[in-house]
């Protein structure tokens, strides 16, 4: 297995490691600063020995190294600072996703591609209209991070193990997104069993900030070390066909009655992609939400034309 990862920042980077370090497959790291992949492609490959892998790890500045990558994850873009939305991010973003893409896809015409740039939903649909053809192979890392943040928030909220600890978030990646308390469990039971309204409102709206909460801490960037957790969740599902059913940004024909257009459901992501896209039975409540959601994805996508 191959994995080129686009963009060596903070997301990028440490995506790569843990690929690299999680023994799933041979990495190329891909940025356009010169020396940046290449220097931290270095550092990792010397602390192989020490971690006990044999992976390479190579870094460029071009897209010839990455012919024939089985899986391409996207993380090049500007990253949000304080005060930024992610949908400020949307048109410099969209440029750059567009040019990475189309180098990516004429060296790996057969690879899947794992968005994580922001604006999340809308750069998942730049880079479909990229690539075209199956769907199912173009779709975006989001609904794992808010939900193992609303996991988190949750778990310590209740004083209970994290793992023990699962929760749904549909929706786009943004203020919009939908935390589902109801599809929210602690080994089996429902949050909306075990916590009173008013605090599981304040755990979802925390999980909405989630991402400004971890902006206005570090001021020069935005998370890292749980966006490339999250990735390299989805991305381990692809490489060992785990078939794991997780929230991932997918491209809907009649789902959810909303067509043509990506938004953070649950999915099952195995060796070919998205290979279902699942059905919550949602209240009329959370459907509208839902639909909110998708409303304000699809007005950015048209802003783009
Ligand atoms: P960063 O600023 O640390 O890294 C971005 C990297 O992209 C930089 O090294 C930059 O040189 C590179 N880059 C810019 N244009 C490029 C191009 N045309 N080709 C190749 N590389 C290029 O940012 P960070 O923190 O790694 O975030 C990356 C992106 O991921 C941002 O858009 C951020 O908003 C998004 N993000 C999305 C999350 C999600 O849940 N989907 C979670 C966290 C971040
Ligand atoms: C986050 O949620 C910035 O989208 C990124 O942390």
């Amino acid at each position: 297995m191959k994995i080129t990862v686009i963009g060596a920042g903070n997301v990028g980077a440490t995506c790569a490691q843990r690929i690299a370090e999680g023994d799933l497959a041979d990495v190329v790291l891909v940025d356009i600063v010169e020396g940046l992949p290449q220097g931290k492609a270095l550092d990792m490959v010397e602390s192989a020995p020490v971690m006990g892998h044999s992976r390479s790890i190579i870094g460029t500045n071009g897209y010839d190294e990455t012919e024939g990558s089985d899986i391409v994850v996207m993380t090049a873009g500007l990253a949000r600072k304080p005060g930024m939305s992610r949908d400020d991010l949307l048109k410099k973003n969209a440029e750059i996703v567009q040019g990475a893409i189309s180098e990516a896809h004429s060296k790996s015409p057969d690879a899947i591609f794992v968005m994580v740039t922001n604006p999340l939903d809308v750069m998942c649909e730049v880079a479909y209209r990229v690539v075209g053809g199956d769907s199912c192979k173009v779709f975006g890392m989001a609904g794992v991070l808010d939900s193992a943040r609303f996991r988190s928030f949750i778990a310590m909220e209740l004083d209970v193990a994290m793992e023990d600890v699962q929760a749904m978030v549909l929706g786009g990646h943004g203020d919009t997104m939908v935390p589902l308390p109801r599809f929210s469990t602690v080994s089996g039971v429902s949050i909306v069993h075990l916590l009173p309204e008013d605090r599981i409102e304040a755990l979802v709206d925390r999980t909405r900030k989630g991402g400004a909460e971890i902006v206005g801490l570090l001021k020069t960037g935005s998370a890292y070390y749980a966006p490339a957790a999250s990735t390299y969740q989805m991305v381990e599902s692809i490489v060992k066909d785990k078939k794991r059913i997780l929230p991932a940004a997918a491209r809907l024909s009649g789902q959810y009655g909303l067509t043509d257009q990506y938004l953070g459901v649950p999915v099952k992501l195995g060796a070919s992609g998205v290979e279902n896209i699942l059905e919550l039975p949602l209240s009329d409540d959370e459907l509208a939400e839902l639909k909110k959601s998708a409303e304000h994805v699809r007005v950015n996508v048209e802003a783009l034309g």
